[in-house]
């Protein structure tokens, strides 16, 4: 099979699509919670639980008969045939012409995972030992700076080079026992600039991540880094104040940073998919390399789940179907990441490159127009804090947005109460959503308060919650880098499942590209070299304004 659908496979395609919409009116008569009240077998019939994981689907606008659907959709556009692809190597990333093998940064020693006829996994290992190595003697003080152990490590790095390391090291923090973390992605120089206040250069250790080695705002920061390790302890001291990731190690070598302190990854690795690589070693370095090995294993475990186990018991796919049902059936745009955990606070906008990069697309594998909506926009902020934000908009807003609820059973804190409090308020949230409260009963909580009649008709539409807002649950025991590496690769794998079914390339990013092409051009306008004239007029009166105010 090749990746690009052939006509009777996409009218194969077509077909399970109208299928699975002849189920919306009968799925739409009724309401979320007349659904539960009429079975009771509901949240056991539309809830999956593997080795503790649990995605409960069920408070979706959805019936057994509708996933019979979904799951026909997933068999007719080929995605066990799709995944059998990326798991052989296959070059399914079309338009760059290269594998998609994350799965194989998490492989264990003595698993094969072939691109171009060469088994991957040895190399992946010895990165990964060279990393370990390395993070080992940072932690103990034998790598050290010329101030002697490295007290800060800044990763320099932006998009997949930033999002994966900042949000899975923040994540981990109570397995957090090496030097203290910071992560510089934007160019605005205030971030860098607020990152170094107070740091001390002869203990400072920079990680210049970057796949490509030309991100310009990677380069800059790292050149700003350079001069500010320069400036203190002279040129002598760059080889031991910088180390890199990247798969472009010409481009690392001539920046200055010996090779025994670059760790090298490979084309077949998405910089959103990267965190496992080399592109995790700020996460090694502050976590250690066992609980990284933890954090691998749980993504391995996930990938063997999304593998074997068959499409209707299968956690990736059923999210994802799921996500196909709002999207395409239902028609919502938006997905609300709500992690009830504050040490999530990253994971939502770490969701967001992974999903809007990965499934942001309007042309299928053969350049042709999708014929369906692609990806949701995707954000989010944790739980609690959502709450007493945005939330009245999820309740009573116009426009219904699904949204993912993801909470530990325990914490890492001794004091429970808090942690009783967070799940009240996870459950809370999404019985509120499925359930509403109709006039009727704001009305008769209203008199029972003690309001008149005509006060309590006059308030009750604005106490009304229509409900039937759809939210999926995903429970854990308790966020440990295991069970995290689960987590990310259930989305990498939703994300995958989806874009499939989409016929879309998930592991291109064409739509960044113009944004950086014309962002070079109007530099030397900025800086006053070259005249703006001759670009549109609200583009040239910014120009001038600029040049006008600086
Ligand atoms: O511009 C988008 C992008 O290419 C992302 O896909 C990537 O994660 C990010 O930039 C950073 O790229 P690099 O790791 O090559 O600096």
């Amino acid at each position: 099979m090749t990746a690009v659908r052939t006509a009777a496979a996409a009218a194969e395609v077509a077909n399970a699509f109208s299928a699975l919409r002849g189920h919306k009116d009968r799925v739409e008569a009724q309401s979320m919670r007349q659904m539960f009240a009429a079975d009771p077998q509901r949240f056991q019939k539309l809830s999956l639980t593997v080795d503790g994981l649990l995605l409960d689907y069920s408070k979706n606008r959805l019936d057994t008969a509708a996933v019979v659907a979904l799951l026909d959709l997933a068999r007719a556009a080929g995605v066990e045939a799709r995944r059998a692809q990326m798991f052989a190597g296959e070059k399914i990333n079309v338009t760059e012409n290269r594998a998609v093998l994350h799965i194989a940064l998490r492989a264990q020693p003595g698993e094969s995972y072939v691109v171009d006829g060469k088994n991957v996994v040895e190399e992946v290992h010895s990165v990964l030992d060279a990393m370990a190595a390395f993070a080992n003697g940072v932690r103990s003080g034998a790598i050290a700076g010329k101030g002697g152990k490295i007290t800060d490590v800044v990763n320099i790095g932006i998009g997949g080079s930033d999002l994966g390391p900042a949000m899975v090291t923040l994540a981990l923090s109570p397995y957090h026992d090496g030097p203290r973390s910071h992560f510089v992605s934007n160019v605005d120089g205030a971030h860098i600039h607020d990152t170094l206040a107070g740091l001390d250069p002869a203990t400072t250790l920079f990680l210049v991540a970057s796949k490509t080695f030309t991100t310009i705002e990677t380069m800059t920061n790292a050149g700003t880094a350079r001069k500010w390790i320069v400036d203190a302890l002279g040129e002598e001291a760059v080889g031991d104040h910088f180390a890199a990731m990247s798969t472009a190690l010409d481009k690392v070598n001539a920046f200055g940073i010996a090779s025994d302190r670059t760790f090298g990854f490979w084309d077949w690795v998405g910089g959103r998919y990267s965190v496992w690589s080399a592109i995790g070693l700020p996460v090694m370095l502050a976590i250690g390399p066992d609980n990284f090995g933890d954090f691998l294993a749980g993504a391995h475990a996930m990938d063997h789940h999304f593998l074997d186990a068959p499409l209707d018991r299968n956690l990736p796919v059923l999210l994802a179907l799921v996500g196909i049902w709002n999207r395409n059936v239902l028609g919502f745009p938006a997905k609300a990441v709500l992690a009830y955990d504050q040490r999530m606070l990253r994971f939502a906008a770490y969701l967001q490159q992974l999903d809007m990069e990965s499934n942001g697309k309007r042309v299928t594998l053969d350049g042709s127009s999708v014929s369906h909506s692609t990806g949701p926009l995707v954000w989010g902020e944790p739980g609690a804090n959502g709450q007493h934000a945005f939330y009245q908009l999820l309740h009573q807003g116009t426009d219904p947005i699904p949204g993912d609820f993801l909470v530990a059973a325990r914490a890492h804190e001794p004091d429970d109460i808090h942690h009783r409090l967070l799940l009240a308020n996870c459950l809370a949230q999404t019985e509120a959503l499925m359930k509403g409260r109709t006039t009727d009963e704001a009305r008769a909580e209203l008199l029972a308060e003690g309001k008149v009649p005509t006060e309590a008709d006059r308030l009750a539409p604005h106490k009304t919650f229509p409900g039937n807002r759809p939210t999926n649950t995903i429970l854990y025991t308790l966020l440990d880098p295991f069970t995290l590496g689960r987590l990310i690769a259930l989305y990498e794998h939703q994300v995958f499942v989806q874009g499939t079914i989409w016929g879309i390339d998930s592991f291109d990013q064409w739509g960044v590209e113009l944004g950086k092409q014309l962002a070079k051009e109007l530099l030397p306008m900025i800086e006053g070299t070259e005249s703006a004239d001759k670009r549109d007029a609200s583009t040239a009166g910014l120009v001038a304004a600029i040049a006008a105010l600086r």
